[in-house]
Parts: structure tokens; C-alpha cells; sequence
């Protein structure tokens, strides 16, 4: 099967969040599977761009509006991800340091018509054009239809919500900027008096799915206005938990590490990175050692971090570390940059996006706390059980469908229902009980690192939908 993923981030040529690593080892797992899987994302002006060698796949020129733009779509030269990847050069809209920016809206739309636009040249036709979040979301609509892409009209399309939060609201100001389309079908591009792109791909696509069973249940109740869409459209919706990138992130290969342990080695393994981790970040190696990796944004809890930590750390006598890796919210990065006056030798953090330091921290933390008010899937959990890492989540969305208590039948991890300060405490004193029963704590560590997170149950859960 043909597979076309469409997408604004793809790990390593482009990642901010989930969103890039999963765009990075789909494709891949669905070419090992015997499909052929590309991707077709903007030609962002990252690091990878510039240290690979392209070649220009096709030029042509699309109407935004009334500005005529020229793209260019570059592939690069080696297949050196596992799949082709098509990056779509617009200058000066697509090829920019940020992934993200203030005028997302014609760059991403310029995108989606470029794209469209050449894949209506080729030959022949693929099977299926797999949208990742708003950024895509229109192009099921436009196969549909507008005039220019009729000749896509059969190919059938998959829209992945991978944060319902962000739909890519518009006004109708902007619909000029769309190619022409069939009479009648604006009502499918609005919701509530703006275009909403998200709505129109639920609307359009032949599938659509989220990245967790519980996050789309989760999505019928409260969507932004579109939970009553949902369960409209329910028969279509699918859960499809995402997996890992298992030639990656695995502890024994991995190349971010200085260390490499397994199962059998786990325990001296890991202290070997708790140490020096402690050592660089002045914190006191006999204590346990809890990380938060992610985004600083209300979504992921992080505006609670500051103050649970503070009351964990009184509470405890400072008989925990904390250290926490992450940038977003000013106030958060603040008010998390300050706490390390106060608890200095037990606390600290890294404001900043560091790939290499957040895979040695999955390495030496024992736990990682994940407070999250939504989070569709999350992949740090996965991560850190690979590693050999206990999660402490707050039951939501894919957290609620990968981790079991550790106080019930099989359980391996902490989980608590609120995201408040008061639950981030009292988790935090659960995790220094179980790292004090060291029996356990071993046992679950190392059967934590066994659990097959990896994509290709998800990538056949996928080829069913494109089948079905
Ligand atoms: P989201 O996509 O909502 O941010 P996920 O859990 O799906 O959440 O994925 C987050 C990914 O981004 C993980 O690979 C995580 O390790 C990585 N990450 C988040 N923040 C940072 C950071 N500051 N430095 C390095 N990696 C980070
Ligand atoms: C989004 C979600 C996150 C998910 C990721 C990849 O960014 O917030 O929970 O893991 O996408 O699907």
C-alpha cells in the first residue's frame, strides 16, 4: 500500500513535541511492514536540512489568494530515514528556524495546496493520504472538493488528531485563499462561524483517529465545541495507540548515551547515569530522583510544578531529587528557575530543548512525573519504561491506557486522578515508599524494560483503517 504522511513535524529533520517522533517512525515501521510510506512535510530551515543532500523532485507554482508562490518539492537523496521524505520548499513561508510561528495560517495552507498540487501530477495515484494534525487538516476537505484536485478525489484519507486543543480556527476573511471549490460545500469548512479546519477533516476524511482509546472517548465529551461531532461521526473514530521508535530508544544501543545497559544490567546501569547526572546537576545521588521532561504549558501540569515540588521536597525533609528539562510559559520557566535557590542540592532544572540530555535523563531518573491536565497519548511514559523508569501520571487520555498503579494486580507505575499540587505530594511520597521497598522496586524496574510499546501492532492497527 501507498501511504502519504502529511505532517509539520518529522523527527530528526523537525520535532517540537510527539508529534515529530511519531511522523519519524511510522512511515518507517509501514516500510519494514512491506508498504511504501513517505512523507511530505515543509522544508523547515533546520539543522537536518542543511547537513543532507536533496534533490529537486518537481517545481510548479500555486495560487495563495492572489499571490502566485513557486515551490519546490526537495527529496532527500538517501532514504537515510527508513522512507522517502519530500520536504516542500516555499521561500520565505516554509523555510524558517521555527517550526511554528504567528502567521501559521498561510504558511500551512501554502503548504497543503503545494503539496496537493504536485501529488496531482503524478502518474498514478497513491492509496492513501494520512493527515497529522491541523496543519494538514484541510486537505481532505480539498480532495473532496475543490475543482483542481478532483483527480484526488477517490484516494482515500486518514485525519490523526494528535492535540484536539489546536484546530487551526480562521477567519472567513481568510477563505480566499482556498482554490476554488464545488458550490455548496462551505458549510463543511465552518463550525460556530470560523473556518475550522479540524471540523472540516472530521467531517471529510474516510477514517479519522487519535493517539489513545481514552483520549477519544475523552474527545466526545469535550472537544473545543466539536465533542458533539465526535460522537456524530463515532463509526469512523478509531483509538490508535501510538508506539516507539524501539531502534532508538532502547537503552542498550542508544546513541545519546555514554552508558548502555539492558534487563540483566539495569540496576548498575542506571546508577552509573544517576551519578553523573547528579554530579553535573549538583543534586544528592542517594536519593531518589524524579524527573519532568516536556513542554512547560498548562496542558502537561507544568504551572504546578513549582509549588508541588517546593511543599514535596518540606514534606519529605529533602529525601527526594527533583530535576526538571523543559521550555514554554514565561511565568514557568521563571518561577521553576527561582526554586533553586531554595532547595538547592535536592532541585534543579534546564530551561531549554536539549535531545541529548533528555535521553540520559530517562536513563537516570527512577521516576518520571507526568501531572498532565490532557494528554492525548504522551511518549515520555513509554520512553522512561523502556529505560527502566517508573511513571508517576495523572490518569488522563493515553497516560490512563499504558500505566497500571503499582497498588493493584500487575501494576508497575503511580497514578493519581487530579492534577493538583495536592496529588503531585502525595504521589511523590508513594514513590519514595516504593523506591524504600527495593525488592519491588527492582522487580518492577526490570520488568518494566520488556513491554512492547513498539509501532508494529500500532502501524497494523493503522493498515486495518486504511483498509477498512
Ligand atoms: P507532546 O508532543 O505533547 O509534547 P509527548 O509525550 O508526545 O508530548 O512527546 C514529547 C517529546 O518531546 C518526547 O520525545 C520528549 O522527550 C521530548 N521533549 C519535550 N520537551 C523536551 C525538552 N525540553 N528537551 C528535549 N526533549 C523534549
Ligand atoms: C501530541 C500530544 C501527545 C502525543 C503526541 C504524539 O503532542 O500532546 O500526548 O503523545 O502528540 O501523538
Amino acid at each position: 500500500m501507498e501511504i502519504i504522511h502529511l505532517s509539520a513535524e518529522c523527527y530528526p529533520v523537525a520535532k517540537v513535541g510527539g508529534l515529530g517522533d511519531v511522523v519519524g517512525a511510522l512511515p518507517k515501521y509501514q516500510c519494514q511492514a512491506g508498504h511504501y510510506a513517505k512523507v511530505v512535510m515543509p522544508a523547515h530551515n533546520t539543522k537536518f536540512m542543511h547537513q543532507n543532500e536533496w534533490v529537486n523532485d518537481y517545481e510548479g507554482d500555486i495560487w495563495l489568494g492572489s499571490y502566485k508562490l513557486h515551490y519546490v518539492i526537495l527529496k532527500e537523496k538517501t532514504h537515510k530515514l527508513g522512507f522517502d521524505l519530500y520536504c516542500v520548499l516555499i521561500d520565505g513561508l516554509t523555510n524558517r528556524e521555527k517550526v511554528y510561528d504567528t502567521d501559521d495560517t498561510e504558511r500551512f495552507l501554502a503548504y497543503q495546496i503545494a503539496t496537493l498540487d504536485w501529488l496531482c501530477q503524478w502518474q498514478h495515484l497513491p492509496d492513501v493520504v494520512h493527515c497529522h494534525d491541523h496543519h494538514t487538516a484541510l486537505v481532505p476537505f480539498m480532495m473532496q472538493y475543490a475543482h483542481a484536485y478532483r483527480r484526488l478525489r477517490r484516494v482515500k484519507t486518514v485525519f490523526t488528531i494528535h492535540n484536539g486543543l489546536y484546530q487551526g480556527w480562521m477567519g472567513w476573511d481568510k477563505a480566499h485563499y482556498l482554490p476554488a471549490i464545488a458550490r455548496g460545500s462551505e458549510g463543511l469548512l465552518d463550525w460556530g462561524g470560523m473556518i475550522n479546519p479540524m471540523s472540516s477533516a472530521v467531517r471529510c476524511a474516510d477514517a479519522v483517529t487519535t493517539v489513545s482509546w481514552s483520549y477519544m472517548h475523552e474527545l466526545m465529551e469535550k472537544a473545543v465545541g466539536l465533542e458533539g461531532l465526535f460522537r456524530q461521526e463515532a463509526r469512523k473514530c478509531h483509538g490508535v495507540l501510538n508506539g516507539i521508535d524501539t531502534q532508538i530508544w532502547d537503552p542498550a544501543v542508544d546513541t545519546y548515551l555514554p552508558h548502555h545497559y539492558s534487563t540483566e544490567d539495569v540496576q548498575a546501569g542506571k546508577e552509573k547515569h544517576k551519578k553523573e547526572i547528579c554530579e553535573m546537576f549538583d543534586l544528592n545521588p542517594k536519593n531518589p530522583l524524579i524527573v519532568f521532561i516536556g513542554r512547560l504549558v498548562a496542558e502537561k501540569g507544568a504551572d504546578l510544578l513549582a509549588h508541588a515540588i517546593g511543599r514535596a521536597l518540606h514534606e519529605t525533609q529533602g529525601r527526594v531529587n527533583f530535576l526538571v528539562l523543559g521550555s514554554g510559559a514565561d511565568f514557568i520557566e521563571n518561577e521553576l528557575s527561582a526554586l533553586k535557590m531554595f532547595a538547592k542540592g535536592v532541585y534543579n532544572c534546564f530551561i531549554g530543548y536539549n535531545e541529548a540530555l533528555s535521553h540520559r535523563l530517562y536513563a537516570a531518573a527512577d521516576f518520571i512525573l507526568m501531572p498532565s491536565r490532557v494528554e492525548p497519548c504522551g511518549l515520555n511514559q513509554m520512553y522512561a519504561l523502556r529505560y527502566g523508569t517508573i511513571p508517576m501520571v495523572r490518569s488522563t487520555g493515553g497516560l490512563q491506557d499504558t500505566v497500571k498503579d503499582f497498588g493493584e494486580q500487575g501494576g508497575f507505575g503511580i497514578r493519581f486522578n487530579q492534577a493538583t499540587e495536592d496529588d503531585i505530594v502525595i504521589s511523590t511520597h508513594r514513590a519514595l515508599q516504593l523506591y524504600y521497598s527495593q525488592d519491588l522496586f527492582q522487580a518492577i524496574r526490570a520488568r518494566i524494560m520488556t513491554f512492547d510499546h513498539s509501532w508494529e501492532t500500532s502501524q497494523e492497527n493503522y493498515r486495518r483503517i486504511y483498509e477498512g
